[in-house]
């Protein structure tokens, strides 16, 4: 893939991305005060570098290289991170995005219900974003992870050292990530409690 045929096809990706940000921009500044507050703390958007789609294509496809394969094969060129203070607020973010019906639903994965083996928790959601030109309508394809601080916290970090990556040590740290996955869930379900979200247990 040359340098101009990765700007083409990831314009119309960070098109759609765009799109959404500015849908996920005014769930964010909230018109009504709700009971639940603010339910967004930040947003964050990325574009797949050249670099790792070509080497997600090769090494995790097994295909050739191409812009047309990136096409095909990814579903994650366009993401989008949402980091909320708490669980709740996903599920009604979720919520609020399957109303909107001119957006798809492409995958969804909920790793807070069933978190990873390794500890990570998420809520992940592949949309199709229509997005319009002067003659034609497409959909593409963004990525949302949904997390609260915690879990961004945990997979900021489990990325930092493990994820992807080549360490000794591997295992003993992966033991002890996992056990700070649990405490930290824990931890929020207290923080929630102090806001009032769920009942004394
Ligand atoms: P990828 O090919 O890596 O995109 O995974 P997938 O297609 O099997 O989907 P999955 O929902 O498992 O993961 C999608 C994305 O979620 C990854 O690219 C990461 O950004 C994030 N993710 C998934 N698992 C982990 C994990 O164990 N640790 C961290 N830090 N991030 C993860
Ligand atoms: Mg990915």
């Amino acid at each position: 893939m040359t340098e101009e045929e990765y700007q083409q096809l990831v314009r119309p990706y960070s098109d759609a991305s765009e799109i959404l940000m500015s849908r996920l921009n005014v769930m964010k500044h909230q018109l009504y005060d709700s009971s639940a507050g603010k339910p967004i703390h930040t947003l964050q958007a990325r574009i797949k570098s050249k670099d790792s789609i070509e080497r997600k294509l090769a090494v995790k496809k097994n295909v050739e290289e191409t812009a047309e394969n990136a096409r095909d094969y990814l579903l994650d060129i366009a993401g989008i991170r949402v980091i909320c203070y708490f669980e709740d607020d996903i599920y009604n973010l979720v919520d609020s995005l399957k109303r909107q019906s001119d957006i798809i639903i492409l995958k969804e994965r909920n790793y807070i219900k069933e978190p990873k083996v390794n500890g990570y928790r998420s809520f992940h959601l592949i949309l199709g974003i229509p997005v319009y030109y002067t003659d034609a309508m497409e959909y593409f394809p963004v990525e949302v992870q949904f997390r609260t601080l915690s879990m961004d916290f945990w997979a900021s970090m489990e990325h930092h050292v493990l994820y992807k990556k080549e360490n000794d040590n591997r295992e003993n740290i992966a033991a002890e990530l996992k056990i700070y996955a649990d405490e930290l869930s824990e931890m929020e379900k207290r923080f929630a409690h102090f806001a009032n979200k769920i009942p004394v247990s």
